[in-house]
Order: structure tokens, then C-alpha cells, then sequence
């Protein structure tokens, strides 16, 4: 790969600002300056280092992000802050895009990749990747919903959802639950509650597949995945 392609594609700015870098003496390949930005490199092979730093080049990024109410879940948006305005530079550099949605108003797991394959296999409704919500509840949860979400039931549009797995934390005219649904059909949680005649009033997903929300991430923040949590994910049959 061309030496001012991948400084550009890591970050370093365009491929102009680049040939700055170059003229300024800042590069180094092997330990030597290098001034050529046509150069070939092998980053996997060479030491490319910028100011001393090594440069480690990667083509995906993977974030686990702890989101936080009032920004949605997409790329750009005219009127909202997206997820992803709320990501350094250098992230945002790597062009990523959170894997499926939550609503607006719904915080927790959500990951942020560049990696459009992983991020299809984890969406894909023939993989029946679980997600779990925790949830508080206007009304009294009782075994009966659980009984009906096992069986599945039906939303405002007809549609009868696939079995889901419901966990009575409290109940009471505030109840709090967990449950665990293997789809994503717009508002789920929320419509399969209201298909039972209550009302969701605070979301947050917990888990997807095996990646666990990191509960050390304060609402907002993020942090890159490690590689057990990452190899986990790409073990989805
Ligand atoms: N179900 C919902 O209703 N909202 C979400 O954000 C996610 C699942």
C-alpha cells in the first residue's frame, strides 16, 4: 500500500497534509526517514512511524458504546446529534455506523463498527442474535406476559412476534423486567408491552449475542471492544 495512503486512511489527514508530514522529516519507515509518499509499505511487515509513533494499522474499528438518551442511532442526521457525532475524529475517520437501531429515547449496548459483515450476520433475522432490554414498566407485570411473550403476540400491525424471554425484576404498579427478544422489528419492546395493555417507560438494552454492556461506560461514552469480546461476536454460527 502507498506510504500516503495509508497515513491517510489512519488519520494522519489528507493525502496533501500528508506530504507535509513527509516534507516536515516526521515519517519513518524501518527506523528511516522517508520523504517519497508514493512509497510501498507493508504495515503488517514494516515499521511506519509518525513523530516516533508507531503507526498500527487496522481496517475495522468496533466500539462499544454506552448510549445515552435524546441522540439516534444513524450516521447524520439534519436535526439530531447521531451516535456517531459523539465519537473522536479518529473513530469517526474509519466511517462506522451503529449495528441496528434504539429508539431515541432508549439507552445502553449498542456497537459501532466499519465492519459490514459482522454488522449483517448480528442483524440478520436467520441468526436470531438475542437482545436483552431492562425495562420499567407502567403496570403490573405478571407470569401471565411472560406466558404470552413466550408464546409470542401480536403487535399493532398484526405481526406476531417470535417467542420471547421475560424476567419479572419487580412487580408492582412500577414493575421492572428483562426481557430478551431474537428480532428488531421497529419498537418491539415497547409495542409487545403495549400489545399487553402497558406502557414502557424507560429502555436499556443490555446485551446482544454475547456482548454485555460494559457498566463501567458512563451514558455517552464508548470504548473499543477487546479481542475475547470480539471473537465471541464473530463466532455467531
Ligand atoms: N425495542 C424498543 O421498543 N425500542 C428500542 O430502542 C429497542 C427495542
Amino acid at each position: 500500500m502507498r506510504l500516503d495512503k495509508l497515513l491517510a486512511n489512519m488519520g494522519y489527514g489528507s493525502r496533501k497534509e500528508v506530504k507535509q508530514l513527509l516534507k516536515q522529516n516526521a515519517v519513518t519507515v524501518d527506523g528511516e526517514v522517508v520523504k517519497d509518499s508514493s512509497m510501498h509499505v507493508n504495515p503488517d511487515e514494516q515499521d511506519v512511524s509518525v513523530f516516533g509513533e508507531r503507526v498500527i494499522y487496522t481496517e475495522f474499528i468496533y466500539l462499544m458504546m454506552n448510549k445515552p438518551p435524546g441522540v439516534i442511532s444513524a450516521t447524520e442526521d439534519l436535526v439530531d446529534q447521531t451516535v456517531i457525532d459523539l465519537l473522536d475524529p479518529l473513530s469517526q475517520h474509519f466511517k462506522p455506523f451503529p449495528v441496528g437501531r434504539l429508539d431515541k429515547d432508549t439507552e445502553g449496548l449498542l456497537l459501532i463498527t466499519n465492519d459490514g459483515q459482522l454488522a449483517h450476520n448480528l442483524l440478520s433475522p436467520k441468526k436470531h442474535v438475542p437482545k436483552t432490554y431492562y425495562a420499567k414498566i407502567n403496570g403490573v407485570v405478571t407470569e401471565e406476559d411472560g406466558i404470552a411473550f413466550k408464546q409470542g403476540v401480536e403487535l399493532d400491525d398484526g405481526y406476531v412476534t417470535k417467542p420471547g424471554d421475560l424476567k419479572i425484576l419487580k412487580s408492582g404498579p412500577q414493575s421492572e423486567i428483562e426481557l430478551t427478544i431474537q428480532e428488531g422489528k421497529f419498537h418491539q419492546v415497547k409495542r409487545m408491552f403495549e400489545a399487553r395493555n402497558k406502557k414502557v417507560t424507560y429502555l436499556k438494552r443490555i446485551s446482544m449475542g454475547s456482548l454485555v454492556l460494559d457498566e463501567e461506560l458512563e451514558l455517552g461514552d464508548y470504548r473499543e471492544l477487546t479481542s475475547e469480546e470480539l471473537n465471541a461476536l464473530k463466532n455467531i454460527e
